[in-house]
């Protein structure tokens, strides 16, 4: 297949610059385990599991038999007037492998619907209970939660915001950055100690400002992913579900990229020991095959909002395809194939090789001021180019990607996230790769 046998005029990207990419092509048509094939016969290894998504590897039989057969039994059923069998049991599932009373299972779409659709649990919520002033939001800065105006109001990454600003939410706050480039730099399977209280701005300006009783619910990603793997100073998140428990605030832990086994356990909250109140999900739930996100929440939170008399919806919200059946039924084999092959642990053995390997290879490369890693994925930081921000990380980006190797491009970060399958040969491949782009635009 070549360049002129597909029109490019009609899709407008998502993300990537369009008019770039027109002239130099990244044009996907199969993919196999860790290996996507191009429109012109190369291979490219899939370094970032296709947006964090792809953890078992691509092309899993297992999962499109289940899609297949679902597509013959079932292919769809309205979401509002009834509900169906693989909706219970998908939720069923995934509760059951959810920390603490983390047990109602709310279906959408995707990450960006899964932030909105807990930003309004939080004030439906708080609502329910008679506590319907508690409205504040509060994000952090450099988090990512999605595209919706819920989850741009929250998030903290400037570029996504600049054009919308005038129509984000009001009464949302930013927590402050959990990075110190000077002490953490170079982070390798630790959670970083540090000297200040990271959390101080937000006790001692942030709520009394909006004055705490006001506070609706905290979201933080756990470990910050789009940022570029920022990991959080220790006891960060446990002092965070404390400050949250202390006001009677809700916390949300965005899960979208941390959930279903990136850092060797189940969730991010198992790997800290934190129970958030709720806990977005996306992405890995289906292998990202078919399109699903979700919120979990806890026990007491869904019985809050059951009031009033039984025949009124309770919380007006949901999809047209929340608990699609098909989305169903690939989660319920992805998760599955997660446990038959025990693929968080394998995750988190592969994230030492992983780890090991990056900050061997990187922190002695030109240009490097830091290399973090934690469960499989790490990134490496590099000094911006002045007055072209992103532009050397995006340049490495595309050498990577000529020579065979999907990394993912994050500010000035390079990040890699491979599939849980990966080998120790992949990684050779991957780290050697960028490490030679690294020299090679120095
Ligand atoms: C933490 C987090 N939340 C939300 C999203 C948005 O997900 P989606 O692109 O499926 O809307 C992402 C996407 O990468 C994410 O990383």
């Amino acid at each position: 297949m070549g360049a002129t046998d597909f029109n490019m005029d009609n899709q407008g990207l998502p993300f990537p610059p369009n008019r770039h990419f027109k002239k130099d092509p990244r044009v996907l048509v199969a993919a196999k385990g860790m290996f996507f094939t191009t429109y012109d016969g190369k291979q490219v290894i899939d370094g970032v599991s296709s947006l964090w998504c792809v953890a078992a590897g691509h092309g899993r039989e297992q999962i499109a038999n289940a899609i297949k057969t679902q597509l013959d039994t079932l292919d769809y059923a309205t979401a509002f007037q009834a509900s169906n069998d693989k909706a219970f049991l998908a939720a069923k599932a995934i509760a059951d492998l959810a920390p603490g009373d983390l047990n109602k299972v709310f279906f959408c779409n995707s990450g960006s619907e899964a932030a909105d659709t807990s930003l309004k649990m939080a004030l439906a919520y708080h609502r329910a209970r008679g506590e319907g002033h508690r409205s504040v939001l509060i994000g952090r800065e450099r988090g990512y939660h999605g595209v919706g105006f819920g989850g741009i109001s929250v998030g903290g990454i400037p570029g996504n915001r600049k054009a919308f600003s005038s129509a984000l939410l009001p009464r949302v706050d930013h927590m402050a950055f959990i990075h110190d480039p000077v002490n953490h730099a170079f982070v390798h399977n630790v959670e970083p100690v540090w000297e200040v209280d990271a959390l101080a701005d937000l006790e001692n300006r942030i709520l009394p400002l909006h004055d705490p009783s006001n506070v609706a619910a905290i979201i933080v990603e756990p470990i910050a992913g789009s940022a570029g793997w920022y990991i959080p100073p220790r006891g960060y998140l446990k002092r965070l579900r404390e400050i949250c428990d202390k006001h009677g605030i809700l916390l949300i832990f965005d899960e979208v990229i941390t959930g279903f086994g990136r850092l060797g356990t189940p969730f991010a909250a198992d790997y800290f020991d934190v129970v958030p109140d709720m806990l977005n999900f996306a992405k890995c739930v289906t292998n990202g095959v078919f399109p699903m996100g979700g919120v979990i929440c806890r026990e007491h939170m869904y019985e809050a909002m059951m009031s009033g008399p039984e025949h009124v919806v309770e919380f007006l919200h949901g999809y047209t395809y929340s608990g699609h059946p098909v989305a169903c039924a690939a989660a319920l084999a992805t998760l599955d194939i997660y446990k038959q092959e025990n693929l968080f642990a394998r995750a988190g053995e592969m994230g030492t090789v992983l780890g090991d390997a990056m900050h061997a290879e990187m922190r002695d490369l030109p240009n490097v001021i830091g290399v973090r890693s934690l469960g499989l994925a790490a990134a490496v930081e590099l000094k911006g180019i002045t007055g072209s921000p992103g532009k050397r990380a995006y340049d490495i980006f595309l050498e990577c990607y000529h020579n065979g190797v999907m990394v993912r491009p994050a500010g000035e970060n390079l990040v890699l996230a491979p599939p849980f399958i990966v080998e120790t040969s992949h990684i050779d491949q991957m780290v050697s790769t960028l490490g030679a782009a690294i020299r090679k635009h120095s």
